[in-house]
């Protein structure tokens, strides 16, 4: 999908109709009991009509970034990677916090995603970072992180989308008001009018 548009507006609502509009989402966390796999499917429920939240699995199989692996035949799940966000029309990284930044893994696929240098499969795209953590900042480093490192990958990153939910309250997901602030996120991503080439 291709948009242009003369104005930075967009229009904001569940409601509106994006036909066809692939979401590639990096998740973070590799566990199944996952809180951050669980906001995803959330997300896949409540996405707005037309919306395909595609999850790229299989992130902690993909080998560390290595330049000499990075030529004309690189690693099978590297390059599934690539081919998958290459075709999407947005991205979204879900995902908590460790030590005070974005987990390996998700450091890992960006790394892969941001080479060729100028042209990866990042290049334009329209990305968000959220996620959650049961601590009180609710992971904001990892979120911080993420969303510099695609910057600088070359992704058009909505800076403003920050949702970094504390989960030490208990169930997160039962609060209609979280819900709403995550569904909002991927709304604001989805509804971004690109003024990038590629997006
Ligand atoms: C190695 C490690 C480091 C962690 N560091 C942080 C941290 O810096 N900040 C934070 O908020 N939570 C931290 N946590 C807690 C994780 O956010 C927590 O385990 C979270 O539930 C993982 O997300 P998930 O439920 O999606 O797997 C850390 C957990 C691990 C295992």
């Amino acid at each position: 999908m291709t948009e242009t548009t003369d104005s930075e507006e967009t229009i904001v609502s569940p409601d509106s109709h994006h036909p066809n509009t692939r979401v590639v989402v990096l998740l973070g966390s590799l566990r199944a009991a996952s809180l951050n796999r669980r906001i995803v499917a959330v997300l896949d429920e409540r996405a707005p009509a037309g919306v395909t939240l595609e999850v790229a699995s299989g992130l902690g199989d993909i080998p560390f970034y290595n330049e000499e692996l990075d030529g004309d035949a690189i690693p099978a799940e590297a390059q599934a990677l690539r081919d998958l966000v290459a075709g999407a029309d947005r991205v979204l990284a879900v995902t908590p916090e460790y030590n005070g930044t974005m987990p390996a893994v998700l450091n890992n696929a960006i790394d892969w995603l941001s080479r060729p240098y100028g042209q990866g499969a990042l290049t334009g795209k329209p990305f968000a970072a959220v996620g959650a953590t049961p601590t009180p900042y609710g992971g904001k480093w990892s979120h911080d992180d993420a969303r510099r490192s695609a910057r600088i990958a070359g992704a058009d990153v909505l800076e403003d989308v920050v949702v970094s939910e504390s989960a030490l309250a208990g169930d997160i997901l039962a609060d209609p008001e979280v819900v709403s602030r995550l569904v909002g996120a991927l709304t604001t991503l989805v509804a971004h009018r690109s003024t990038a080439a590629a997006a």
